[in-house]
């Protein structure tokens, strides 16, 4: 039997090492995967590809280090050679992604010691510190499930979308102004007004963007996809410049950072990348006991015990990416299916990813409980004292806690909530002894798999 084209692409994606292989030879980046080469990979070649490349070290052969250019998410030009290659402030910070995400496993959390330095990326060694003014320090989450969450996202963008979309062609018919309450999955995102002459209100949003796109990813909720935080990590941490972005196509340059190595990483590696990401296993969860407390306290409200999936096959590129990430119409569809054999479904047939989040931005400090506004500086538009619910699932393996890593029980990552969540924190606090213990018990028994109790 002759081998069909189909078949011939993937063997010759499969020849393809993710790691230089050479006697002697100090890069650590074999021959570059393309997106066609990434989409004709079997599922299980193409995470095992971007695990080593999360596992990797890269080198200044490889492309490590960024002379002249910013660790900033838009690329940024910097005055070449002022910063040495590794800055623990501005970046390069870090060799590996496993350097920072690595608790308990590489694509887990990080401690103290692994935080990063959020900023739009400095160009001058006076900012060499660690002051708030200068950059908002955040510990290193998990990645686990993050796959399922990503595609919660999509869903939830997909609702909100057509909720707006119906609010305005009722109101061109109807001609009047029309409300709707968007909401999706449970969670409510507030309301828009559509007006008779087109006009949207969107005053009354509530923990979302204008455009209606869950931003699942960074403790802020400001990054729609797996592949646009990598983009930007792949840059910051490392000075691994993606040609999607950095590339002739967007700067018109082909070594945009100036370090003699020109298109870094391929959009097939970054694919893979995403891949690996995307496919880590949903924490565990070991008991049920204390949940009813947690529960009866309100918690839930914001850290959702589930989210109903209507499909659990990952596709790769994000349809929401924004320009300089892989677009979807720009390569060929990466179907992967995640493993949900563990997990329940509803009577619909949807599966329940536990993860404890809601996936929206919420205000959760205020003059009463100011600890988690102690950013000075906002994201995106988004102000210091709101912040995304963090998934709880995995909690009980990943301290220290909070958005900077800086509690080191779940105790005081609760007592510290204000703002929104003022009312069931002093629920919580006006609980007996033994029953602050039973909803501490229940965060301590949300696991990964390899994590010991
Ligand atoms: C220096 C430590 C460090 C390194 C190295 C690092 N990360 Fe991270 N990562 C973080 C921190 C800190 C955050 C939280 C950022 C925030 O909330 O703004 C994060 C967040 C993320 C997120 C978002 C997770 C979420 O749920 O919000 C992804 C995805 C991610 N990193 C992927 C990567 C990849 C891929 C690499 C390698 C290219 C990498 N990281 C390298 C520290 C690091
Ligand atoms: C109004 C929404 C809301 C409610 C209600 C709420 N939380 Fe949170 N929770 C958040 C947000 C937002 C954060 C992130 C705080 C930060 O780091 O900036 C958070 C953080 C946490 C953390 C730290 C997670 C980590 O990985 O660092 C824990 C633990 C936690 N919450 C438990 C609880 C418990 C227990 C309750 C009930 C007593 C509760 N939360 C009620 C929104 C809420």
């Amino acid at each position: 039997m002759r081998p069909t084209l189909p078949l011939l692409l993937i063997l010759a994606a499969l020849a393809i090492p993710a790691r230089a292989a050479g006697l002697g030879d100090e890069r650590v980046l074999g021959e570059p995967l393309s997106a066609a080469q990434a989409a004709a990979l079997p599922p299980d070649a193409l995470v095992t590809r971007g695990r080593d490349l999360f596992l990797a070290k890269f080198t200044s052969l490889d492309g490590a280090g960024r002379p002249a250019a910013t660790g900033a998410i838009v690329p940024t030009a910097a005055q070449p050679d002022v910063l040495p290659l590794f800055f623990r402030t501005a970046g390069a910070d870090s060799n590996a992604c496993r350097g920072c995400h690595n608790d308990p496993e590489p694509g887990g959390a990080g401690e103290f010691v692994a935080n990063a330095f959020v900023s739009e990326g400095f160009q001058d060694a006076d900012f060499d510190t660690v002051d708030p003014q200068f950059s908002n320090e955040r510990g290193t989450p998990a990645l686990h499930g993050s796959g399922l969450v990503e595609l919660l996202a999509r869903e939830m963008t997909r609702d909100l979308r057509a909720q707006r979309r119906a609010a305005a062609a009722r109101a061109r018919t109807e001609g009047r102004d029309v409300t709707v309450d968007l909401s999706s999955k449970g969670v409510s995102f507030g309301a828009l007004t559509v007006g008779a002459d087109g006009f949207v209100d969107l005053s009354a949003l509530d923990g979302v963007d204008q455009d209606l796109i869950v931003r699942p990813f960074s403790q802020k909720g400001v990054f729609v996809s797996l592949r646009q935080f990598t983009v930007n990590a792949l840059n910051a941490h490392h000075g691994m410049q993606a040609a999607e972005r950095f590339g002739a196509r967007y700067t018109d340059a082909d070594d945009f950072d100036g370090d003699g190595v020109s298109n870094e990483l391929a959009e097939g590696d970054v694919t893979a990348l995403v891949a690996f990401q995307a496919t880590l296993p949903v924490p565990a969860q070991a008991g049920d006991l204390g949940r009813d407390t947690f529960e009866s306290l309100g918690c839930g409200a914001c850290h959702v015990p589930a989210l109903p999936l209507e499909s659990a096959v990952f596709t790769e590129p994000n349809p929401f990416n924004p320009a300089g990430n892989l677009r979807a119409a720009e390569a060929p569809v990466v179907a992967l299916p995640l493993d949900v054999s563990g997990l329940r479904r509803d009577d619909r047939g949807r599966v329940l990813v536990p993860l404890f989040s809601d996936l929206k931005r919420h205000r959760i400090a205020d003059a009463e409980r100011p600890h988690y506004a102690n950013e000075l500086l906002s994201q995106r538009f988004v102000d210091r004292d709101i912040f995304l619910t963090p998934r709880l699932w995995g909690v009980g393996g990943t301290a220290p806690y909070g958005h900077r890593g800086d509690l080191t029980t779940l105790h005081e990552a609760i007592v510290h909530h204000g703002g929104e969540a003022t009312e069931s924190r002093r629920a919580y606090e006006a609980l007996a002894e033994p029953d602050r213990r039973r909803v501490i018990a229940f965060l301590q028994s949300l696991r990964f798999g390899g994590s010991a109790p």
